[in-house]
C-alpha cells in the first residue's frame, strides 16, 4: 500500500485507494500531479457521513474528498450520488454526523459558509449562483462582500479571464447566455480572492463548445496555483483535465485516481464512461 499515492491522507480506508485490490503498482510518479502536496491536500473531507437536517437520513457514507495544491480534482458520479451534498458538506451547509474538514490543516468542520468564505473557499453552487436581475458587474461586487479593500483590480483580471463578462458588464446576469451565466458564477466567486475554487456543474446546460472554453479558462485558472475541486456530469471530458479523480456512488466513495487512472479503469468505463 505504500506506493499508493494516497496513502497519506486522513482516510485511511483502502478501499478508497483501491477498491479492487488491483493498481497498486500503477506508477505514482506517471506526470506526478496525484502525490500528496507536501503538507497533505489542501482542502479535505475525511470520512464524512451526514445528511440534510437534524433526523434526515445519511447521504454521504464515509465519503472523502480532498484537493491538493496546484491541483483540478474532479467528482463525478450519477445522478443523485451526492455529489452536491459533498459540496455543501465541504462549504459548511450540512451538518456532519461524523467526519471533518480541513483546510490547509486546520480543522473547520464546525464553521459557518461564511466563516469558511473569510478562510478563503470560494464556492459556486449548482443552482441560484447568479443574480439574475443584477447587472454582471453588481454581480461581481456582491461576489466581493467580505472585502474591504479595492476590489477593482480583482474585478479587471475578471474581465481578463473572461472577456464577454466585461462587454456585458452593464447588462441584468439574467440577461445572458447559459455559459456567460456560468462565466458570472465563476467570476463572483473568484472576487473574494480564494484559496481555493469549488464549482458544482460549471458546464451544466451549456453546449460542447461552450463546455471546452469554459474548462479551458478553469484550467487557466488552476495553473495559477488555485486548488480547484469541481463536480462534472461530463465525466469523460472532466476526468480529461482532472490530476484526481473521486467516482461517487450512493453517498460513498466507489473510485479514485488520477483522471488517468480512472478513464483507463474497466469497471468506471463500463459503468460511469459509456464503456
Ligand atoms: N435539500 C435537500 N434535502 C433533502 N434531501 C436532499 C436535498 N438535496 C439533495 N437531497 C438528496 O440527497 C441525495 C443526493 O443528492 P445530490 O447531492 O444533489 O446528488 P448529485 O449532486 O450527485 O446529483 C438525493 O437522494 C437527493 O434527493
Ligand atoms: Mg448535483
Amino acid at each position: 500500500m505504500s506506493s499508493t499515492p494516497f496513502d497519506n491522507r486522513g482516510n485511511k480506508d483502502a478501499s478508497i485507494v483501491n477498491p479492487h485490490g488491483q493498481g497498486t503498482a500503477i506508477p505514482v510518479e506517471a506526470g506526478g500531479h496525484a502525490r500528496p502536496a507536501p503538507g497533505g491536500p489542501f482542502l479535505s473531507g475525511e470520512a464524512m457521513t451526514g445528511g440534510y437536517g437534524k433526523n434526515g437520513p445519511d447521504i454521504l457514507h464515509n465519503c472523502s474528498i480532498s484537493v491538493d495544491r496546484g491541483e483540478i480534482a474532479v467528482i463525478v458520479g450519477p445522478n443523485g450520488a451526492g455529489k452536491s451534498t459533498g459540496m455543501k458538506a465541504l462549504f459548511g451547509m450540512l451538518n456532519l454526523r461524523e467526519g471533518h474538514v480541513k483546510l490547509d490543516g486546520e480543522d473547520i468542520t464546525e464553521l459557518t459558509p461564511q466563516a469558511r468564505v473569510v478562510k478563503g473557499m470560494g464556492f459556486v453552487p449548482q443552482t441560484q449562483n447568479i443574480f439574475t436581475s443584477m447587472t454582471v458587474e453588481e454581480n461581481l461586487e456582491m461576489g466581493a462582500f467580505i472585502r474591504t479593500d479595492d476590489i477593482t483590480d480583482t474585478m479587471e483580471q475578471v474581465y481578463e479571464l473572461f472577456p464577454i463578462l466585461g462587454d456585458k458588464r452593464n447588462q441584468p446576469a439574467g440577461e445572458l447566455s447559459g455559459g456567460q451565466r456560468q462565466q458570472v458564477a465563476v467570476g463572483r466567486a473568484l472576487m473574494t480572492q480564494p484559496k481555493v475554487l469549488m464549482l458544482d456543474e460549471p458546464t451544466a446546460g451549456v453546449s460542447p463548445i461552450v463546455m471546452d472554453e469554459l474548462f479551458d479558462r478553469i484550467i487557466e485558472v488552476a495553473r495559477t496555483g488555485l486548488p480547484v475541486l469541481m463536480v462534472e456530469q461530463n465525466a469523460r471530458q472532466a476526468l480529461e483535465i482532472a490530476d484526481k479523480g473521486y467516482v461517487l456512488v450512493q453517498g460513498a466513495n466507489a473510485h479514485t485516481g488520477t483522471g488517468q487512472e480512472l478513464l483507463a479503469d474497466p469497471d468506471v468505463r463500463a459503468s460511469f464512461l459509456g464503456g
